[in-house]
């Protein structure tokens, strides 16, 4: 679909094609730094070239179409009754944003809802940015970020941590960007322009996965608790392995967090120095960390990240997300992206008998407006 497209979408709805104004929000993918947000640590995420796009105009009430969800979304600014679909994402945004007005919207995407590359967060932030900027309501990218994961964990229910958000409000274009959960600083870090993000659907999603995603989270601030700290980001590895008999059964979450803040940073450091092997051990002890001590891995991630490893001109690989099915990570050659999209795909569907779908892309810039006559970001 194209921004004209989209326009003439707008018109369909009652809306006035000439007065279209354009707004787009990538999804992200995680490179290290996996369950780590919600305990106030490090994560270093890239926004990606997979995006939701919109074309809309301020209107009274809301008014949403997609052409990849169903139904419409419709509803009054200040209206809180869930109605349990997407709309459910721009209701939770504009209940937090509270603009004085709402917006007629049409609505599409390149980017997979449901993949685990952040759709959710797309789609919010991508209202927040269109009501930012149509109502000037003056909030700085990191706001939104705030705003829009308190609309998912206050009014949608999943208790998300902020890196999704921030991702998709702050990417900047070929870089990934290292977040600071505890203060929302970042630093944006280049990937090399010789290397690509090649993302793997495993094509596996289960469905515990947001009660399972809560528990981890709940099991992380007992284990805060039992440490006497505020969030795990304050306990180093050596204060858990000194606690190990009084956290009991939560001692390998904590663990997991503790050491994985320690990889963002020195994976950080690793691809500053173009240090490839470091960075392909560090994804490595990532996955590893998620499986046996976070538990939120699964066969077919183990063996799409097993696989990638053994490929020539795949530097790293891992799961990336929240887990349990999802996609996984890897950093390539870019200019051999075809030759190993072919060999990851043809092993991975010889080893689990399920077809991958997977994508070649690049890290992109956060949400903002749009010119299509330009192609150019307002
Ligand atoms: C999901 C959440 C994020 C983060 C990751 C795990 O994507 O939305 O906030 O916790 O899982 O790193």
């Amino acid at each position: 679909m194209t921004w004209e497209d989209l326009r003439q979408a707008l018109g369909r709805m009652g809306g006035d094609p000439g007065g279209a104004r354009f707004f787009r929000a990538p999804g992200r993918v995680n490179l290290i730094g996996e369950h780590t947000d919600y305990n106030l640590g490090y994560v270093m995420p890239a926004a990606i070239d997979l995006e939701v796009h919109m074309a809309c105009e301020p209107h009274p009430s809301f008014h949403l179409r997609s052409h990849r969800r169903r139904p419409e979304a419709k509803f009054t600014p200040g209206d809180t009754r869930r109605a349990g679909d997407w709309g459910d994402y721009a209701k939770g945004v504009s209940l937090q944003l509270r603009p004085p007005g709402g917006l007629r919207g049409a609505l599409e995407a390149s980017l997979p809802p449901g993949s685990g590359l952040s759709s959710s967060a797309a789609l919010e932030v991508l209202i927040a940015t269109a009501l930012n900027t149509l109502y000037t309501l003056g909030l700085e990218p990191p706001e939104i970020a705030r705003r829009c994961q308190r609309a998912e964990n206050e009014f949608v229910g999943v208790e998300c941590g902020i890196m999704d958000q921030m991702a998709s409000a702050l990417g900047r274009e070929g870089h990934a960007l290292l977040i600071d959960c505890r203060s929302l600083d970042t630093e944006p870090v280049a990937i090399p322009r010789d290397m690509g993000l090649l993302i793997l659907e495993t094509g596996v999603r289960r469905a515990l996965k947001a009660s399972e995603f809560n528990t981890r989270r709940h099991e992380c601030a007992e284990a805060a608790r039992l440490l006497g700290v505020p969030s795990l980001r304050e306990a180093t590895p050596e204060i858990i392995e000194k606690h190990r008999a009084d956290l009991g059964p939560l001692h390998p979450r904590a663990r997991h967090v503790a050491t994985e803040n320690q990889r963002v940073i020195e994976a950080r450091d690793a691809l500053r120095r173009g240090d490839l092997e470091a960075l392909g051990a560090l994804f490595q002890s990532s996955h590893e960390s998620l499986a046996r001590d976070y538990h939120v891995s699964c066969p077919e991630l183990d063996t799409a990240a097993e696989i990638a490893r053994a490929i020539s001109g795949v530097a790293a690989s891992r799961m990336t997300g929240a887990g349990f099915g999802g996609c996984t990570v890897n950093l390539i050659e870019a200019r051999r992206a075809p030759e190993v999209t072919r060999r990851l795909a043809l092993e991975y569907k010889r080893r689990t008998g399920r077809d991958p779908t997977i994508h070649h892309c690049q890290a992109a810039a956060g949400a903002g407006e749009v010119l299509p006559d330009t192609g150019i970001d307002a």
